[in-house]
């Protein structure tokens, strides 16, 4: 539907646009740049941190590359032929960069993201056109690397030294930004100790650091004084989030919920992306207890196999998972689950594949990613025996994948009849349009005017699509409880 997972390859490659707080170089010239993000939702909030280090460098964000004169590929390494991907783009970037050089100017070319911080140098080499090699940690000294990188040095910067870089984002975030889209990325955790085999993550991100209480309730209460209204906290193990409170105690992630929840003007809280060994009785009665944190979780498990789950290392059983789930729903009985499966994992055979098809039947999903298994180089699974044939694969990512959809068809069409609450965050394709989202993830498009965009309404979904709902507005109406959902049935 349309949560991504926590980080993911294939994404359609997004630029970053902010064109508010934008500052002018010291002569009053602005030079432009161009950030192309791939991958998870994490990546997009480093690239809108990216742009924020570099406006008082006088960097305009563009969505042009030809117009712009440095671009950063934010990359994500996360599933197969990524590094290539970045490769055949700098490529492309090469005849951009040469066709400038006609008119006598210049455009640098930087690679940030997981592929930065796995190739490192290897990039430089590959590619002369870069300038600039910078993992994900390092952001915050992208100024000072610039400097460097004019002055003709191949710069690459793949040291792990988070508490500097959230440090400093944070500086950076609590400069007024006029106006924000109104639902936004706020990252609380970063990087993950927990080791599956067949995961880059704790290679490319590190081990895992929180940031502290203060820092993101400053950032949440300085997002909703900028229009935001629905904050998605990340972390590529949010919840295994262990931040530091003014008191020098540690929060885990619930109750961090629990204090994000009392910021005025914060009406809608999620979190993404979560391991089940991490979902505490706290952060479970938080779904009970908080209307504004809403009834969606995405909880990957990638497989529904004992035997899968081992040799993976998700260090939890098949059955623990249904008792995890069970104690959710009790909480939070609306609540819809998405999740990640894997499939042809190194010793994967038709009986554990019909394991996993039989935990998503037994769970039924609200949505769901599928991937099929990828080498990772220096991960374990990359090595070991039993790896399944590509065809193999296929065919059971696409009977997977067959049940899943069906499993979104049925919840999509579940909610016709129902009016909820909708944010409306922006312009349909057509005229007099607005797209909001549900509380459950789900897009919904209804006619309403523009001037209601950034606000939540109450909506009575009336036609159900492949990908979205369509909804009537409910005028007035915003008696709805702690869901925003409206005791009228579903038809
Ligand atoms: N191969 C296939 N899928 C993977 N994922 C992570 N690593 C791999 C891999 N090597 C999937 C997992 C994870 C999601 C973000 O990407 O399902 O939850
Ligand atoms: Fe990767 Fe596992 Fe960590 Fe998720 S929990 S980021 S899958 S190692």
């Amino acid at each position: 539907m349309t949560s991504r997972p926590e980080a993911e390859q294939e994404a359609i490659p997004t630029t970053v646009s902010k064109k508010e707080d934008i500052a002018a170089e010291p002569n009053g010239a602005k030079r432009k740049v161009f950030v192309r993000t791939y991958g998870c939702q994490m990546n997009v909030y480093d690239s809108e941190r990216m742009a924020d280090v570099l406006a008082p460098e006088g960097y305009q964000s563009t969505e042009d590359m030809e117009d712009a004169d440095l671009v950063i590929l934010n990359t994500c390494h996360i599933r197969e032929k990524a590094a290539e991907k970045v490769y055949s783009e700098l490529g492309r970037i090469r005849k951009v960069k040469e066709e400038r050089a006609k008119s006598g100017k210049d455009m640098m070319v930087g690679v940030a993201g997981c592929v930065a911080q796995a190739e490192g140098e290897e990039i430089s080499r590959r590619a002369p056109i870069v300038d600039l090699v910078v993992g994900p940690q390092s952001y915050q000294k992208l100024p000072g690397l610039l400097d460097e990188a004019k002055k003709g040095r191949k710069v690459v910067e793949t040291e792990f030294d988070i508490d500097a870089k959230f440090d400093h984002l944070s500086e950076r975030a609590a400069k007024p930004v006029m106006k924000r889209a109104p639902s936004a990325f706020l990252t609380v955790q970063e990087g993950c100790d927990k080791f599956c085999t067949f995961c880059v993550v704790p290679y490319t991100r590190g081990a895992e650091v929180s940031r502290s209480v203060a820092q993101i309730v400053d950032e949440a209460e300085q997002m909703a004084a900028s229009g935001v209204r629905e904050v998605t906290l990340l972390g590529q193990n949010v919840n295994a989030y262990h931040g530091e409170a003014a008191d020098g105690s540690t929060w885990g992630l619930g109750r961090l919920l629990r204090r994000l929840a009392e910021v005025d003007g914060i009406d809608r809280l999620r979190y993404t992306t979560s391991h089940p060994r991490d979902m505490d009785d706290d952060l479970i009665k938080a779904h009970r207890d908080l209307g504004s944190l809403m009834p969606y979780l995405h909880l990957p498990v990638q497989s529904g196999s004992d035997k899968i789950l081992k040799a993976m290392n998700r260090r939890h059983t098949r059955d623990e998972y249904f008792r995890l789930i069970d104690r959710i729903r009790e909480a939070a009985p609306g609540l819809a689950l998405s999740g990640d499966f894997i499939v042809g994992f190194p010793g994967e055979t038709d009986q554990d594949f019909q394991d996993t098809m039989d935990l998503i039947r037994r769970v039924e999903y609200g949505s769901a990613f599928s991937f099929k298994y990828s080498q990772r180089p220096g991960t374990p699974g990359a090595t070991m025996d039993g790896q399944v044939p590509e065809d193999v694969k296929s065919a059971r990512l696409a009977e997977l994948q067959a049940l899943v959809s069906e499993q979104q068809q049925a919840f999509n069409a579940s909610r016709l009849g129902m009016t909820f609450d909708v944010l409306l965050e922006r312009k349909g394709r057509n005229p007099g349009q607005l797209v909001g989202k549900s509380p459950w993830l789900q897009p919904v498009q209804l006619d309403a005017p523009e001037d209601l965009i950034g606000s939540i309404q109450a909506v009575e979904i009336v036609k159900i699509g492949s990908n979205s709902l369509f909804g009537r507005l409910i005028a007035g109406q915003d008696e709805t409880d702690d869901f925003g959902v409206l005791p009228t049935s579903a038809a």
